[in-house]
């Protein structure tokens, strides 16, 4: 028997689930080409060939034993040491291997740093819509995820609004940037905004509050824009980032955290994460990986296929009366619905459309598109909006 907590974690997941399941059986039914599928994250490029060839020579040439064998929970330091001299050319960091610690995806290293963080009975706030995994994490330390709500149309949050949600409890901030699930890139104004008030609340309540900044994404982005590199706003930051999309490679569970040299009880947190690695039982990233990363760190897939995608769906949508915010990154766009969500996804599936409701992201009323699909998908799929579309305004 299973315990009553998990039961209910289960209820919660059940919507996904059910959307992948209903995702098979209407790809069964109907053919693959004919079903429109824009439910997950997962990314539909290749990770580039230089992945596999760095891969391949790593394994003929590295001792074997010392290639498979347990290390330091924080990884291989040659590896780290590419990814700590990537960050400091790049971001003009002066980084070490001390400032960076493998971890199993940004998924894994985010559980890690809560679990050194969070005390049970203390909140964890984002913004709203938010990754929905976040309100898993913050469980999975006792805590309560607490979101400041979504700041529409633009989906920058309103760092006024999120002062009013700081309370003695907040110790830790999860921010994603670019963002899942709108797509949308919060501003150098934004950031700024909002961790001017994060360094007030810190001295108003006379503990550190950390910014964990999630940026699975921050490779993906179009229109030239720039990912602000929150370090440079904060001193309490931790970047958890991970190659699961830069580099197509999300079975293979890599990423990186990285910790500035003022964060505030930086050596305790830093050994305080690898313990936690080990007692949560991810102990050190997967070995070959860290090592064909650390030299790949500045490759990414080829984005020009998602910004195709995401500029055919764009203009299509809006022509057809969706609104929406115009993504200017990730692979994700968030489609304002004219009716509830769910009603919205459930129908859109008679047009062989799957899409995710908003409320699973905490913020009703909109669906998200993973657009990380053939270009044959966005195509093909762009009538069935159309009908959808009318269908609603023909039915109000
Ligand atoms: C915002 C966000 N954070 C974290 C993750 C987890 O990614 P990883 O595969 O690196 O654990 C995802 C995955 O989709 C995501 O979208």
């Amino acid at each position: 028997m299973i315990s009553n907590k998990m039961s209910q974690l289960l209820e919660r997941s059940a919507a996904m689930s059910n959307m992948y399941t209903e995702g098979a059986r209407m790809k069964a039914l109907y053919g693959v080409e004919n079903v429109y599928d824009y439910g997950l994250g997962n990314p539909n490029l290749p990770a580039p060939d230089i992945v596999r060839e760095t891969s391949i020579r790593i394994l003929n040439e590295t001792d074997p034993w010392y290639l498979h064998h347990y290390m330091p929970n924080n990884g291989f330091i040659e590896a780290r040491e590419k990814i700590a001299a990537s960050l400091n050319r790049r971001f003009g960091e002066n980084y070490n291997i001390d400032n960076i610690i493998f971890c199993t995806g940004a998924a894994g290293g985010i559980n890690c740093v809560l679990k050194v963080l969070m005390d049970p009975g203390q909140e964890v706030l984002t913004f709203a819509p938010y990754f929905g995994e976040y309100d898993r994490y913050a469980d999975n330390v006792g805590c309560t995820l607490v979101a400041v709500p979504a700041n529409i149309p633009t989906f920058q949050p309103d760092a006024a609004e999120m002062a009013k949600y700081i309370t003695d409890k907040t110790r830790a901030v999860l921010l994603n940037n670019p963002h899942n699930p709108t797509g949308v890139v919060y501003s150098a104004e934004t950031i700024k905004a909002i961790c001017d008030v994060l360094a007030e609340k810190e001295k108003e309540f006379g503990h550190a509050i950390y910014l964990i900044s999630d940026e699975p994404y921050r490779e993906l982005v179009y229109d030239s824009v720039t990912v602000p590199w929150i370090p440079d706003f904060y001193k309490n930051t931790i970047v958890a980032y991970s190659f699961s999309k830069s580099l197509s490679l999300p079975g293979d569970r890599v990423g990186y955290l990285a910790f500035g040299n003022d964060v505030e009880d930086f050596d305790n947190i830093v050994y305080g994460v690898a313990v936690a690695a080990r007692i949560m039982g991810f102990i050190n990233a997967p070995s070959l990986q860290q090592l064909v990363v650390a030299e790949c760190c500045e490759e990414t897939v080829d984005i020009s296929f998602y910004d195709r995608n995401r500029e055919r769906l764009y203009a299509a949508l809006t022509e057809y009366g969706y609104e929406i915010a115009k993504p200017q990154g990730a692979f994700y766009m968030f489609v304002k619905t004219p009716v509830d969500d769910k009603i919205f996804a459930q129908k859109a599936k008679e047009y062989r459309l799957i899409v995710t409701p908003g409320s699973g992201f905490g913020c009703a009323g909109y669906v998200r598109l993973s657009y990380c699909v053939n270009y044959s998908t966005v195509e093909g799929s762009l009538p069935a909006f159309k009908a959808l579309m009318e269908y609603f305004k023909e039915n109000k």
